[in-house]
């Protein structure tokens, strides 16, 4: 999964998002499985346009950011794939993932 996830991110998330802290148009990924929950990660990645109608963590997100995010065309088993490649980018450069909470 983590092999299929890369290029998915490569081709589809990278123009906005780096692996590390770094904010560009959007958030950086490093650290999104200790701070997001994987259904709401899931839930971002595949009904963006629901998220940012309805999810408080998602707008503040937009408030901060300024730009929507706009709707990838990723199915669900795509967006599998892309969690466990957050998944394995928070384990190697944090030796930490998946503590979220809430
Ligand atoms: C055109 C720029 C753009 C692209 C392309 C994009 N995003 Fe985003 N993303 C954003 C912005 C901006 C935000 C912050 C919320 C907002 O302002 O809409 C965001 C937020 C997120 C978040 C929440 C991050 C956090 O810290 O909680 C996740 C997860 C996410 N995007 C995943 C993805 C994935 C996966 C892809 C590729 C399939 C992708 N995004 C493609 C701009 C983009």
């Amino acid at each position: 999964m983590v092999v299929r996830g890369k290029p998915i991110y490569d081709m589809k998330c990278s123009a906005c998002h780096k692996l590390d802290g770094k904010r560009v148009v959007g958030p950086g990924f490093e650290g999104v499985t200790n701070r997001r929950r994987p259904e709401w990660v899931m839930n971002m990645i595949t009904n963006v346009n629901v998220m940012l109608d309805e999810d408080p963590t998602a707008q503040a997100l937009l408030e901060e950011c300024l730009t929507r995010m706009p709707n990838q065309n990723v199915s669900v088993s795509e967006a599998r794939d892309i969690l466990e490649f957050f998944r394995n980018n928070d384990e190697e450069r944090l030796k930490l993932r998946d503590q979220a909470v809430k």
